[in-house]
This record gives structure tokens, sequence and C-alpha cells, in this order.
């Protein structure tokens, strides 16, 4: 005769075993949630004195060490940036850029950024920086704070609208600035960028002179400013990568240059 063979289910031993198990499992856990609050309760020096029972952040893998040791100090960077865009030539830009397999960073105007978000959202993509250049262009250190703070938050409107989060760098049109403009960048978490490296580029249209004075005149730790809504300057771009790399600079974006901007602070080089 065959005897039914008991299943796991139906020993009371087993059932019993797990059963204490999870009890114990969330006894542990209600003791360790309670000791945590107690620790939190406690003023900050007193937590000096008592173990600390909250869990241990996990430790940083191999790879995000070497990616954080592997950050450049950048000692021979230069950053390229564009202003007023984004215009129908900053596809080619970013097409050269992408060739090049060098980031640079582009100074928006709300309406522009409103026109071809897909271009910021390319630029975001590859890596290169987005900075607000403000919505109508004017010399911010003729207005009044309230109408600083409406250009600045309309230019990362535009910004945010199209990839998701405003930026902190700001570029005063004209470079015209001052203490009102000083703090509501501040007040809106980002820093001023001017430049060091001015090549005139919407002045000469010449691929050439743009490109002689951008790597003439840049320095390690310098700014170049060039406009990508000017196709002769588009034309320079291959130029200047070139150029500068054969003098040992290497074309960087701000974010790549500048790790921790500090916001209403005014940068014009590293
Ligand atoms: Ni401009």
């Amino acid at each position: 005769m065959l005897a039914a063979a008991p299943s796991a289910q139906a020993d009371p031993l087993q059932d019993f075993a797990q059963m204490s198990s999870q009890a114990q499992g969330s006894w542990d856990k209600a003791v360790r949630d309670a000791e945590i609050a107690a620790y939190n309760a406690l003023p900050g020096e007193a937590r000096a004195y008592v173990p600390d029972p909250r869990p241990k952040a996990p430790a940083m893998d191999t790879a995000q060490k070497k990616h954080k040791s592997a950050r450049p100090a950048c000692p021979n960077c230069v950053a390229l940036t564009f202003d007023d865009g984004p215009a129908a030539s900053t596809t080619q830009l970013l097409d050269i850029l992408d060739r090049h397999d060098v980031n640079a960073s582009f100074f928006v105007l709300a309406p522009n950024a409103s026109a071809h978000p897909e271009l910021l959202r390319r630029m975001e993509a590859a890596g290169h920086t987005i900075g607000n250049h403000t919505a109508s262009h004017k010399e911010l250190n003729k207005m009044d704070k309230a109408s600083v703070d409406r250009e600045i938050a309309a230019g990362n409107a535009a910004i945010n609208a199209a990839v998701g989060h405003g930026s902190r760098w700001v570029r005063p049109p004209y470079g015209a600035t001052n203490a009102t403009v000083a703090q509501s960048t501040r007040e809106a978490g980002a820093a001023q960028v001017l430049w060091n490296v001015d090549t005139l580029d919407w002045k000469t249209k010449s691929p050439q002179q743009t490109c002689q004075t951008a790597v003439n005149e840049a320095q390690a730790g310098g700014i170049v400013l060039m406009h990508d809504i000017h196709p002769t300057t588009v034309a320079a771009v291959d130029c200047v990568i070139d150029g500068l790399l054969a003098k040992g600079l290497t074309p960087v974006s701000l974010d790549e240059m500048i790790l921790n901007p500090q916001p209403g602070r005014t940068y014009t080089q590293r």
C-alpha cells in the first residue's frame, strides 16, 4: 500500500520554522527602525557618542572610483562658446563638433530655443553645455531688478521646456553686467560667463580671421566667444579645433572646464 508522501506545506515543523523566521525578520527590522529614529532624534553633538545605526552607503565600485580619479584636471583646456542661436547653421556646427568628438557651450536665446528644441536636445545628448543668453538680448545693466529677473527666468524656461532642466550658466548680452545682474543670477543659481577672447566673428564674417584670432589669442583656461548663427563662423570651427590642438590646447565645454561654478560670480576665464 502506498502512503501519500507528505508535502512540504503540510509539514508542521517546517511551517513553524518559516513563520518564526519571518517573525524574527520583521522584529529585527522594527528594532533597527526604532534605533534609527532614536539616533535621528539626538542633537548633532550627541550623535558622536553612539554608534550610527543607519545603513551605510554602498561602497563605490571600481568603475566609479576610476571615473572620479580620471576626471581631467584640464590644465590645457579652452572653452569654446557660441551665442545667439540656435539657428539653421547650428546643425552643421553640431556635426563638426561630433566629428572631432569635442564639446562646446551654447548660450541660447529663449525665442530660438523655443523654435528649435530639438537642437537643444541634441546638444544635451552630445554633452554640450547649454547656457542662458536671456529672452530679448538687451543690456541687462540698464534694467531694474524685476526686469533682469524676468529675462533670466524666460531664458531658463525655454531651456527647461526643451531639455527638462534650466541652466547654471548665464551670459549677459554684450557682456553688460552690474551688481543687480550678479544678484539676479545668484538667486537663479547661475554663474555669469563672459570671455577673454573675442573673435569678432560677427563683424569680420571671415572664417580665416575668426580662426586666426581664436587660435592666436587662446590660452589655457580661456573662454572664446563666437556666434553659431553665422555660417562663416561655423566654417571656421574645423580650423579652430585643429589649431588649438596643434597648440597643445584642448577645446571643452564650460561644464568640463569649471566643475563647480559659483552662482552670481562672473567668469571671464577659468
Ligand atoms: Ni549675444
